[in-house]
Order: C-alpha cells, then structure tokens, then sequence
C-alpha cells in the first residue's frame, strides 16, 4: 500500500494532511524518515513512526451511527446528503453502509469496510434480528399485532413472521430478520395502518447507544466487534 494512503487510512488525516506531514519529516518507516508519499509500504510488516510514536493500523473499521432522517443510506449520492455525510473525520474510501434505512428512518446503521461481516449480518441465512421502534397513524389492534407475527403475502413480496411488542395503543417494537425495500411501512400497511415515525434500535446483538443524538456516531468497541463477529 502506499504510504500517504496507510497514513489516511491510520486515521492521521486527508490525503492532503498526511502528504504534509511526510514533507515535514515527520514519518519514519523502520526506522528511516521518509520523504517520498508514494512509498510502497508493507503494513503487516514495516514498522511506521509518526513523531517517533507507533501508528496502529487497523484493516477494518467498525462504526455505529445514530441515522438522522433526510440522509440515503449510500455512500455516494447526486442530489442527497448520504450516511457518510454524517462523519466530521476523513473516512477510508472503502467504508459503506451496512444495509439500508429509508431517507425518512432514523436508528442504528453499521458502517465498515468489513464485507464478509455485512454478508454474514445481511443473509438471511445467519437469522440476524432486526428490532425497529414504530409509531403508527392509528391504534394498533390485538388482530394487527397476530398478523405481524404471522407470514404476510403481497403480490410481489412474502415476508416471514415478525416479533411485535406493543409499547403503548399507537406505538410498538417489530423485530425481522429480513431486510426488505419498506419492509416495516409495507408489513403496517398490510395489517391496516400506517407508519408515522421510524426508528431501528437494534441490529444483531448491538443496541443503539442511546448517548448518540439523531447524526451521530461511534467506533464499536471491541466487545461490540467481538460479538458482531468481526475482525480486530
Ligand atoms: N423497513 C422500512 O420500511 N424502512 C426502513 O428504513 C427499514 C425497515
């Protein structure tokens, strides 16, 4: 990998900032100061000096960000702020969203550079739960609560039996596992209401941290990427 690129990625700042640094002498490899920001370097092996500290580098990043409403869960996007939009530090430009919420969801969405992880989290295969807090336009009904536990057949769709919990006569917790287009909106349309407000509160084992205020974010910690099943 190229040096100024490792430098980036090691969190040390732009591509412009990190090439600074090097001009400034600040960076040595194995032991050498190095000038040149195209150096090819060897990040298992070579040892890389910033102001004579040891940069640790790590391969994946894991993030945990509170999802405002008025984002697309995209990295790139011509007319709307995206997800990645959201981080205040320069981002590796192999990170993406771990799935997607709709424009108008807020809530917990993982954003890494792990893509084993997100094909493990996403398949249907490995049964990850999905648990989104949902306020409805009307009362949520006995009835409404059993057919959101049972399969829900659309012409185009089939959705497999969700968990639902009422919180209060409009609001309820829906857990899936699957991770469909308008899912939720779709299975409360289904079952005669609508969704009002949406938010997902867990994916898998991690919870969203409730410290983190609608477009903000975190690094998991290493619990967090332990039990997710990620790599340190
Ligand atoms: N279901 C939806 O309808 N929208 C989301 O953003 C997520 C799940």
């Amino acid at each position: 990998m190229r040096l100024d690129k490792y430098l980036a990625h090691a969190n040390l700042g732009t591509r412009k900032e990190v090439k600074a640094l090097i001009r400034q002498s600040r960076i040595k490899v194995n032991g050498c100061v190095v000038k040149k920001e195209d150096l090819k370097i060897n990040e298992a092996e070579d040892i890389i000096l910033f102001n004579d500290q040891r940069i640790i580098y790590q391969k994946y990043v894991y993030y945990m960000l509170n999802k405002p409403q008025g984002v697309v869960s995209a990295t790139t996007d011509r007319k709307d702020k995206t997800v990645l939009d959201c981080f205040d530090i320069p981002l590796r430009d192999d990170v993406f969203p771990i799935g997607r919420l709709d424009k108008d969801t807020e809530g917990l969405l993982l954003i890494s550079n792990d893509g084993a992880l997100a094909h493990r989290l996403l398949s249907l295969r490995y049964h990850v739960d999905k648990k989104y807090y949902v306020q409805c336009a009307n009362e949520v009904t006995e009835e409404m609560l059993s057919k959101l536990e049972q399969v829900i057949e659309l012409k185009d769709e089939i959705y497999q039996p969700g968990r639902a919990e009422r919180i209060s006569s409009k609001e309820i917790y829906l857990t899936i596992q699957e991770g469909k287009y308008h899912q939720v909106k779709r299975m409360l349309h289904h079952v005669g209401n609508e969704v009002v407000y949406l938010k997902r509160v867990a994916f898998g084992p991690l919870k969203l941290d409730a410290r983190l205020k609608a477009g903000e974010w975190r690094s998991l910690s290493e619990d967090e990427i332990k039990e997710l099943g990620g790599q340190l």
